[in-house]
């Protein structure tokens, strides 16, 4: 592809607004010893990809402007490097690109080797694009933070997952129901019926006073929150947790940075676990095999196409999808 150009959104600074995305003509990038230069089918966005373009994460991410944000994608194999071996020329993959690099919201884009898996053809590229980032955050929370058997063998352990609508929630309240699990979980009330619909036994409208209180409807305390809303204080997790209970935070604060030292340091039986998903392939493996299976559903709040990926980015930013946001080239 040495010489093709490509349509690209990139950022030029810091800033994160729709206005600063600016639509250019860019060199289609090459692969390296151990990536793939793929033609993208999907992308999907997280917050996180316009929390690091205001500069969240300044000065660490990202290294250079211009930056093409997105890192969680679908697409065909249309070049290796020599040290690859996994996957070929032709093939259909999911994978999830650096925050370094990003490169997402692009025609084409390389990915290293080692998060890339391949996309069989009951998975669609939207479902694919979809998991990286949030389905990945919602497997390593419930997983590896909360200790539960997505086998079904572990002990019932009762679940509190807030922002279940949402990208993370709603692979989190899926996957949570493949373990022993009693889920209970917030949203706004237009999303009750479809939260319920994907397996939660107790759903809480989180304006109201019980959702403002984390009351469980059935008294449930809580042995892990999966915490992916923001802005509720340990004051109010406290008392709906059992006796061991964990908060897994994936959106900390300084506050909650502080109440994790000082629980550790106290020894106190009830914790609160700030969480970084570190990505890993064969977790990204299992998610895609899940939703081949149909034992994990992407919900798609809206598809945007690359041209336009603008009105993506706003609804990103106003937080309020419902599932997955997906732009297509
Ligand atoms: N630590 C990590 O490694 C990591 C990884 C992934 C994501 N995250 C962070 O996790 C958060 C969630 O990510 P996401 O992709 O799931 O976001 P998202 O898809 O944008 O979440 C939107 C959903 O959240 C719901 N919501 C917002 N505030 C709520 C509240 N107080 N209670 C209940 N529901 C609420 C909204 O419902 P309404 O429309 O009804 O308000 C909407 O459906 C983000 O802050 C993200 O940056 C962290």
């Amino acid at each position: 592809m040495a010489g093709k150009v490509m349509q690209a959104i990139r950022f030029e600074g810091y800033g994160g607004r729709v206005a600063d995305l600016k639509h250019a003509e860019v060199p289609v990038p090459g692969p390296k010893k151990d990536e793939v230069l793929l033609k993208l089918e999907a992308t999907s966005l997280n917050p996180v990809d316009w929390k690091i373009m205001k500069g969240v994460l300044r000065p660490i991410l990202p290294r250079k402007f211009p930056y093409i944000p997105g890192t969680d994608v679908a697409g065909e194999v249309v070049e290796v490097g020599p040290g690859v071996k996994s996957v070929g020329v032709g093939d259909k993959v999911v994978a999830m690109l650096s925050h370094a690099t990003g490169g997402g919201l692009a025609e084409f884009a390389v990915a290293q080797e080692s998060l890339t898996v391949k996309r069989p053809p009951e998975v669609s590229a939207a479902e694919g694009a979809a998991l990286p980032v949030a389905g990945l955050t919602a497997h390593q929370a419930l997983t590896k933070s909360a200790g539960i058997k997505l086998d079904g063998s572990g002990k019932t352990t009762n679940v509190l997952i807030t922002a279940a609508s949402g990208g993370v929630g709603h692979y989190a309240v899926q996957l949570a129901k493949l373990g022993n699990t009693h889920v209970t979980a917030t949203c706004g009330a237009r999303n009750i019926d479809f939260v319920k619909s994907l397996g939660a036994d107790e759903v809480l409208d989180y304006k109201t006073p019980d959702g403002v209180a984390l009351n469980s409807p059935s008294g449930k305390k809580y042995d892990a929150v999966i915490h992916c809303a923001t802005g509720i204080p340990w004051s109010t997790f406290e008392p709906n947790l059992s006796e061991r209970g964990k908060v897994i935070d994936i959106t900390p604060n300084a506050t909650a940075m502080l109440t994790f030292a000082l629980k550790k340091l106290t020894l106190s039986k009830k914790q609160l676990v700030p969480l970084l998903m570190i990505p890993k392939r064969e977790n990204l493996e299992y998610l895609v095999g899940l939703v081949k299976e149909g034992k994990l559903k992407t919900v798609v709040d809206s598809k945007h196409p690359l041209s336009n990926a603008e009105d993506a980015w706003s609804k990103s930013i106003d937080g309020h999808a419902t599932g997955k946001i997906i732009v297509e080239p």
